[in-house]
């Protein structure tokens, strides 16, 4: 763990997520079938930017529809947050969601962000800090997807912890894995009777999930190509970028959007001495992002130790942000 510098605004905590290395990934994935990527490794800067271009998109409803629900219930969220509340973010991003909460939140607050993408960590939370000098703001690179080993100030921090996980990342988890990341927040929380305050998608019309995963501008395109981009940049692959292309599909029996990157022609690609060969049409799946229905999700953050305080969800029946205690 690299230690804090004591004069930074911002105490940062480097857990070296990268050690499980984008090249082993790269080469188990790749060699597996079907093909598939973690999707972890879209955010280096470019994929850091590239996301916050599409959460400013038309067709992007999940950012606007959950930024929205936020802002009408900030007060109502705060109230059930408490005061002097200390805030934990997994994949944090640009930590703009939190600024909402900020606004109606009392007393003296913690923010502990935490996100796998270092330099965008660092960037976004010294903006943040600077915006609010009385908030106490700590920044941890780590991988969410592993137990994380906190430092010991942040589990010491007085106020009662509430892990904020918006976006829906959830989403990103099949159905083991989200019952596990679940259960080890639980965990996390257990100790100081904490809150876990959660987006969570919700099932509705495939054409409107398809338009947003699918956008006119090539956003979402170019988000998922990026991982291509990045194989070149840091691992020397070869790949032709021009002969792939996004692709993201509703799977309705398991509720989820599946994101793809297809290949155009046959073709071969190298990773240092290694090649993979691809069909003309072969995909490699880079992303699941699962759809709940407000009780389908209660149940299975009941099932690892969290009881349903209170779920807010907008008019159109598109998002779901829900407040969970644990017990
Ligand atoms: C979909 S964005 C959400 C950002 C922000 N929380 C929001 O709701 O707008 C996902 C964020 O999680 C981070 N992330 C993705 N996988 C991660 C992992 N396994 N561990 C830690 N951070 C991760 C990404 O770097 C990115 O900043």
């Amino acid at each position: 763990m690299t230690a804090q510098n004591l004069s930074d605004p911002v105490a940062f905590y480097d857990l070296r997520p990268e050690n499980e290395n984008f090249a082993d990934a790269m080469r188990a994935g790749l060699s597996r079938y079907p093909k598939s990527l973690p999707c972890k490794f879209f955010y280096d800067q470019r994929g850091s930017k590239l996301f916050d271009q599409i959460c400013a998109l038309d067709e992007y409803y999940v950012t606007r529809t959950e930024t929205a629900l936020l802002i009408s219930n900030a007060a109502e969220i705060a109230s059930h947050l408490g005061r002097d509340c200390h805030l934990i973010e997994f994949g944090s991003g640009s930590s703009i969601k939190v600024g909402i909460l900020l606004t109606a939140l009392r007393g003296q607050v913690s923010y502990t962000a935490i996100d796998i993408s270092k330099d965008h960590l660092r960037a976004s939370t010294d903006a943040l800090a600077q915006k609010n000098p009385d908030l106490l703001v700590t920044a941890v690179c780590a991988d969410y997807t592993k137990p994380i080993d906190l430092p010991s100030e942040i589990v010491k921090q007085d106020g009662a912890p509430v892990v904020f996980f918006p976006g829906s990342s959830i989403g990103n988890f099949t159905a083991g894995p989200a019952l596990e990341f679940l259960a080890q927040t639980a965990d996390l929380l257990r100790p100081r009777n904490g809150g876990l305050l959660i987006g969570a998608d919700l099932k509705k019309d495939e054409d409107i999930l398809r338009a947003a995963y699918n956008d006119s501008r090539g956003i979402t395109a170019a988000f998922n190509l990026n991982l291509l981009v990045r194989a070149n940049a840091e691992l020397g692959a070869n790949f032709d970028i021009s002969a792939f292309h996004h692709d993201a599909i509703y799977n309705a029996s398991l509720g989820r959007i599946e994101m793809y990157l297809v290949s155009d022609r046959q073709q071969s690609v190298k990773i240092g001495s290694s090649s993979y060969s691809f069909a003309e049409g072969e995909a490699i799946h880079t992303e699941n992002s699962h759809k709940y229905g407000v009780e389908q999700f209660q149940a299975m953050a009941s099932a690892v130790g969290f009881e349903p305080v209170k779920v807010w969800i907008d008019e159109e029946n598109l998002f779901s942000v829900h407040f969970l205690r644990v017990i």
